[in-house]
């Protein structure tokens, strides 16, 4: 049984762990998924799972506190399981050097945070969800965008998530 914990801000990460969650049901796994909110009030026994997948996106450099909570309660158990983590960000939906190393810090201080190593790390793209931001949010995102030469419709929301490569990295990890 592989367990799927993951925390979402405006949804594209739950998009991101169902789609895991049926893929490996595809592949003929038990799956179990779960908000990393209602992991802790379920008293989660990560000892119960073969494997598990904690999966949270990139809000100014940072992860979800329910996420981050969840992997510190757990980090024992994690560290002695196969697990996957899977960090979901617009920075890597591109190429700009600056950005990957910035996820990379994000990844080693959600690490020394919770003390939890993940077996493996895979950086997943996100989406611009301008359906679920407010006012402020949407600026910022605009702004985001106009600085990397994005072409985005603050009218419509934009997924960069390459599906494939995503089946590609979950069948790697399961496999390896
Ligand atoms: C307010 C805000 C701040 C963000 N900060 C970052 C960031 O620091 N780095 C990054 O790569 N992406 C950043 N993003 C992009 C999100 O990581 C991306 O939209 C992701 O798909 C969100 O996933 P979720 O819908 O599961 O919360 C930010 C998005 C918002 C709305």
């Amino acid at each position: 049984m592989i367990l799927i914990v993951y925390a979402t801000t405006e949804g594209q990460t739950r998009k991101v762990a169902r789609f895991c969650a049926d893929e490996l049901a595809g592949m003929g796994e038990g799956v179990e998924l779960l908000p990393a909110a209602e992991a802790r009030a379920e008293d989660t026994d990560t000892r119960a799972y073969d494997a598990l997948i904690l999966a949270g996106s990139v809000h100014a450099g940072r992860y979800q506190s329910d996420l981050v909570d969840f992997a510190r309660t757990h980090a024992g158990g994690l560290n002695t399981a196969r697990t996957l983590f899977l960090s979901v960000s617009l920075a890597a939906a591109g190429e700009d050097p600056d950005d990957w190393k910035g996820l990379e810090e994000g990844v080693s201080r959600f690490t020394a945070k919770t003390g939890w190593t993940p077996g493996r790390v895979v950086h997943v793209a996100g989406a611009f969800r301008f359906s679920e931001y407010d006012f402020f949010k949407s600026w910022a995102m605009r702004w985001i965008a106009a600085q990397k030469d994005q072409e985005i419709d603050p009218h419509k929301d934009k997924e960069y998530t390459d599906w494939g490569a995503l089946r590609a990295e979950l069948r790697a990890w399961r496999d390896g």
